[in-house]
């Protein structure tokens, strides 16, 4: 593939950093970037925006595939927009993140959402991140990477986002929600472990720039694109 062509996949559970290291690799390479969970998490806003019961099932699915959603694909500046309403921060929000496990485990909401994402991968020149690109999403991608920390890792990286510390109130202030959001999200996508083929790269002992080589090293070996 050229750059031009070149579809990034890129998976790992929360706090793993895969959003900070796809959107600098993106930019490194000059391709698009799309923040699959911002795309859950915009539905989300929608259905409590519009009063919808998030366990309306139907309800849900039904606004998935009406939701007039706009994904900047500017791995600079990450753009999230519904009927030109910007909600790049309101999707980011504690009332957001409790609520869209109940969303990402609707079936009917995934088959519209991951169509939609297929349609960016079909594309070409982007770096796609989330839970089940590189088994679902884009299964044929040359460059499939899971991105994993262990736990304790993760968390003080979470707690330092969401509390700005990582002493052990924050942690233990994050531990629940990420605990129980990797264990309502492996319901429908298993990202703890790599499917065939797919390059692991752990980022526990690297730091960002080192995590970011990691997987540009794979993109020049799997895909000849540097
Ligand atoms: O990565 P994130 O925290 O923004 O993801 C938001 C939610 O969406 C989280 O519960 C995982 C889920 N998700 C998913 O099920 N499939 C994806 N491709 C991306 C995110």
């Amino acid at each position: 593939p050229t750059r031009e062509t070149l579809v990034v996949a890129i998976d790992g559970p929360s706090g793993s950093g895969k959003s900070t290291v796809a959107r600098r690799v993106a930019a490194a390479l000059g391709l698009r970037y799309l923040d699959t969970g911002a795309m859950y998490r915009a539905v989300t806003w929608w259905a409590l925006e519009q009063g919808v019961d998030l366990a309306d099932t139907e309800r849900v699915a039904a606004l998935a595939r009406e939701i007039p959603l706009r994904m900047g694909q500017d791995p600079r500046a990450p753009a999230v927009a519904v009927a030109g309403t910007d909600i790049a921060a309101a999707i980011r929000t504690s009332r957001i993140s409790a609520a869209v496990s109940a969303v990402a485990t609707n079936l009917g909401v995934r088959a519209e959402l991951v169509s939609r994402q297929q349609a960016v991968a079909r594309e070409g020149g982007v770096v796609i991140e989330g839970r089940d690109i590189t088994t679902v999403v884009a299964p044929d991608a040359p460059v499939r990477v899971l991105l994993t920390a262990h736990e304790d890792v993760r968390l003080a990286r979470r707690a330092r986002e969401v509390h700005g510390s990582d002493d052990a109130d924050a942690v233990d202030a994050t531990r629940d929600q990420v605990v129980r959001r990797d264990a309502d999200d492996s319901t429908v996508a298993s990202f703890h472990q790599a499917a065939d083929g797919v390059d692991v790269v752990d980022s526990s002992l690297l730091s960002l720039d080192e995590t970011v080589d990691a997987v540009l090293g794979l993109v020049e070996k799997r895909a000849g694109v540097r």
